[in-house]
């Protein structure tokens, strides 16, 4: 039976959802600062998400693909200045500077406030205000967390819908008043005049995303895009839950989840750190390539972890994301035909190319490019054009925003509300040099070390130069809500609860050889190394010691299906001692950057490392 309250909000939409006074009241005041002309509580249905992607094709924000070809999906433009996540737009204001570290951008937060404020004041004039709650983590799970986001983007909605578990259920958790909400407040900051014209992707020049981590708070400004505006992603579910987990003893990581599945039916969790479009979606969807019958791989998260010991003090991790806001160009059949299944329908694109037939296209998709398409910002696209002009079809940072369950591996457990038991994590960075494919850390210290002194070359996930080798600890650094030298400690401190201690491994995919070829395959062939990443945590796998760590001999690799020798195998794990001299030198100026807070354990282990060399 409905409800009088259902029944008068099929109306109308600015009839409240919740009846927590708290909520109301922060409502009304956001409301007062930021002058919507109209207010939408969300419920997540599946009529409202139809009417605000249909009013979206109306106004130019999004346009309906060939529902034939791309059934459900949906292609938008962002405006060329709003492409990435922007890093030195990104704040982290605690109430001392010490708390937030060298590593992250911080102001006072008194002062930030009254800059908010006046950035904030009449911010969403003639646009409409959405009160969207969300869940990171399955709504029934003692390990979720929930937020409400204030945004005047219905992209955002339509976007955060896929992202995590919006709506009714939500609201209805909030006026249980049992969970602390995290407050979320973000524009596009462009308003609009009355009678004026909106245009198809409202930002501003100005941007700010800004982090209040003691009041658990988001404020973002001027930006549409990925982790700038889906506030549920970096900003929560990362640098906000980073401060809730050190102060409640879990941890909140930038690692995909996956199960590795052995003939006998046997499944090993394991959960990987690799820095920002560096092949995590790919990983964690990875298809076992010839030779490994019978194994599969399962896909629990792509990107994020939340990661608690249980009452046996065995670590015990969940996906707090429902979807995948997956980098598009290099995703193809051949690379990540999981991927392309997932997003074959329900799906989003954002900065693809859009081809003639209403379909869409980037670099990597097919082997042979499309004759014709508008590029990422519109214009006429051919690939003459981009033979003689360099200019891509799809921006390098397009991205797709796909349901998770629609993952043809997604595991059975993806939803568990307890999350599902890590053996083993794994660290990773794009490196073309000094980087083995593969060493496991000798302890759990070691493996803190390992992660802590990570380095990858830069991508386009950040605004910026790309191809840069940078210090990108644990693939926390634009991610890490407090001091990293505390971060550490924290990571070195979480051992102490533990029954049960994963071993801990480093990857990379990317060494290249003196010609700059790459000289591992990749992609399917990561199998290997995963394989014995798994035997090596059940204790089932040898391999021999080495002044960085444990690493495979030739013949503890399984080779079957790929022809590959053990000469090229030496050149990958070629272990040498220049280039790791030069490394260690680097890890120490990062060392020198975090010193007052750096845990002993750190300095001791850079000593061992130093004498193994
Ligand atoms: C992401 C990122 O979008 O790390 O996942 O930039
Ligand atoms: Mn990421």
């Amino acid at each position: 039976m409905a409800t009088a309250k259902t029944t008068r909000r099929h109306v109308d939409p600015s009839v409240p959802l919740s009846e927590n006074k708290h909520l109301l009241k922060w409502v009304e005041k956001v409301a007062r600062l930021t002058r919507p002309d109209r207010i939408h509580w969300v419920s997540g249905s599946e009529q409202e998400n139809k009417t605000l992607l249909a009013e979206m094709v109306a106004g130019g924000t999004l346009i309906k693909l060939n529902q034939k070809l791309w059934p459900g999906c949906y292609y938008a433009r962002s405006d060329a200045n709003d492409v990435a996540r922007v890093e030195d737009r990104t704040f982290i204001c605690s109430l001392s500077r010490d708390n937030a570290g060298p590593t992250n951008n911080w102001e006072d937060p008194f002062q930030m406030r009254r800059k908010l404020k006046a950035l904030f004041s009449g911010c969403m004039q003639g646009r409409t205000m959405y009160v969207l709650p969300y869940s990171m983590g399955p709504v029934n799970s003692g390990m979720a967390q929930i937020g409400v986001q204030l945004t005047d983007s219905p992209y955002v909605v339509v976007n955060m819908r896929i992202m995590a578990r919006i709506g009714m259920p939500v609201f209805k958790l909030i006026d249980k008043d049992t969970k602390r909400v995290v407050p979320c407040i973000h524009s596009v900051g462009q308003p609009l005049a009355p009678g004026e014209q909106d245009v198809p992707w409202p930002c501003n020049e100005e941007k700010y995303i800004v982090h209040f981590p003691e009041t658990r708070e988001i404020w973002s400004y001027g930006s549409g895009y990925g982790g700038n505006a889906l506030l549920g992603k970096k900003c929560f579910a990362l640098r906000i839950a980073s401060n809730i987990a050190r102060d409640e003893g879990w941890m909140a990581e930038h690692m995909l989840i996956l199960g590795v599945e052995d003939p006998k039916g046997d499944k090993t969790y394991v959960a990987a750190a690799f820095p920002s479009a560096c092949g995590k979606t790919n990983f964690a969807m990875l298809i076992p390539p010839a030779g490994f019958e019978g194994w599969k791989v399962w896909t629990v998260g792509d990107d994020i972890a939340w990661i608690r010991p249980d009452a046996n003090g065995e670590l015990r991790a969940i996906n707090p994301e429902a979807g995948f806001f997956g980098v598009a160009p290099g995703t193809s059949n051949k690379t990540n035909s999981n991927a392309m299944a997932t997003l074959a329908r329900h799906t989003i694109f954002t900065n693809v190319a859009l081809t003639p037939d209403g379909g869409i296209w980037w670099e990597g998709m097919t082997d042979a490019p499309p004759k014709e398409c508008l590029d990422w910002q519109g214009q006429h696209w051919t690939p003459e054009i981009a033979r003689e002009t360099g200019r891509k079809a799809a921006h390098p940072n397009a991205r797709f925003t796909a349901p998770a369950k629609q993952c043809p591996t997604i595991d059975p457990a993806w939803e568990d509300p307890n999350g599902v038991p890590i053996s083993a994590f794994i660290f990773g960075g794009r490196r073309a040099t000094t980087m083995p494919l593969v060493f496991q850390a000798f302890n759990w210290s070691a493996g803190v070390y390992i992660g802590a002194t990570m380095g990858s070359e830069t991508t386009a996930a950040m605004a910026g130069a790309t191809g840069k080798v940078r210090r990108d600890p644990m693939a926390m650094l634009p991610f890490c809500g407090y001091h990293m030298g505390d971060y550490f400690r924290h990571w070195i401190k979480m051992q102490r609860q533990l029954e049960t201690t994963p071993r801990i491994f480093h990857v990379n995919w990317f060494r290249r050889d003196g010609d700059g070829h790459f000289l591992w395959p990749g992609f399917g062939q990561n199998m290997r190394v995963l394989k014995w990443i798994v035997d090596r945590a059940r204790g089932r796998a040898l391999g021999r010691e080495t002044p960085i760590g444990w690493m495979p001999r030739y013949e503890d690799l399984e080779w079957n299906g790929l022809d590959f020798t053990k000469e090229q195998f030496d050149a990958l794990q070629h272990f040498d001692r220049k280039q790791w001299r030069q490394e260690v030198i680097e890890h120490e100026e990062m060392f020198l950057d975090l010193h007052a807070h750096l845990p002993s354990e750190m300095i001791y282990e850079r000593e061992l490392l130093i004498c193994r060399l």
